[in-house]
């Protein structure tokens, strides 16, 4: 719980990388008036292809870095870590930690119109088993789900526009074996914090595969809500209309400059270089 005293505090929010800024966009969106301080771990990433071990390890280090500037809420940004680290994490934390993939689960069973989920991230998210197990609640469901690791460097190139060649056939290959697994499936789900930025690209393909709509979420506006809803019983002291603060830092700055404005959709003043 988050208390009244705490309200001024800023909001933890930290990813493997830059895909974090996605969710970091949702907040700043819904929360306008909240400080956030946002760590991507690039010196590390990608965490996708990492052992579930090393994620939670290098998941603790960098809610360690958050609670060490007294933020009032984590939020996990990254699929990966979400799906391999959670229980650690919120065992770890004195402030309420929000994940991604239950916000995620939420949205799909929201938009799911005949049950058939497709979920799409990285490998470790994959394995993991954590949208299946988020899906679970409702035993109508069934959950299809495929890993599609080039994604996350073609959202860091750039190459998203729904009608980049290379981006196209990315997409018609993943999403064609994704299919196969289930031709049903009406909602997909984006369960990596890059995906969002190919959300044009993804969902023609889908359509274009299935020959009718598909409908295609993402965690970060359901974590941006998720993060109101905690935050309710601690209401902000900003005055309303006033810009909260935006701090970023990262384990590596090589090419930020040029990528996180991609995923944040505003310009980024400047990373903080640091040491976990
Ligand atoms: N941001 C990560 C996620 O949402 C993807 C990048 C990585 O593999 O670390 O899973």
């Amino acid at each position: 719980m988050v208390l009244v005293t705490d309200a001024r505090k800023p909001i933890g929010v930290f990813d493997s990388g830059v895909g974090g800024l996605t969710v970091v966009r949702a907040l700043r969106a819904r929360l306008p008036g909240e400080d956030i301080v946002y760590l991507g771990d690039t010196a590390r990433v990608p965490y996708g292809s990492k052992s579930p071990r090393t994620v939670e390890r290098y998941s603790l280090a960098c809610q360690a870095f958050l609670l060490a500037r007294d933020v009032k809420l984590v939020l996990i940004a990254c699929n990966t870590a979400s799906a391999n680290a959670l229980p650690a994490l919120r065992g770890a934390s004195p402030v309420p930690v929000i994940g991604a993939v239950d916000p995620g689960a939420e949205s799909a069973l929201a938009a799911t119109r005949d049950g058939h989920i497709g979920v799409i991230g990285t490998l470790g998210t994959v394995r993991s088993g954590a949208y299946e197990r988020a899906l679970a609640a409702r035993t109508d469901v069934r959950v299809s789900s495929l890993a599609c690791p080039l994604f996350v460097p073609l959202a860091e190139e750039g190459w998203t526009e729904p009608d980049d060649e290379v981006a196209r056939a990315v997409a018609r290959r993943y999403l064609g074996e994704l299919f196969a697994l289930d031709p049903a499936i009406d909602t997909l789900v984006l369960g990596c914090t890059h995906y969002p930025l190919l959300r044009g690209v993804i969902t023609a393909t889908a359509c274009e595969l299935a020959g009718r709509a598909v409908a295609v979420v993402d965690s970060a506006t359901a974590m941006a809500e998720a993060a109101a809803r905690t935050l309710r019983r601690g209401p902000s002291a900003l005055a309303q209309g006033e810009r909260g603060q935006l701090a970023c830092h990262a384990t590596d700055i090589s090419r930020l400059d040029e990528i996180a404005p991609r995923f944040l959709g505003e310009d980024v003043t400047s990373f903080e270089l640091v040491d976990l």
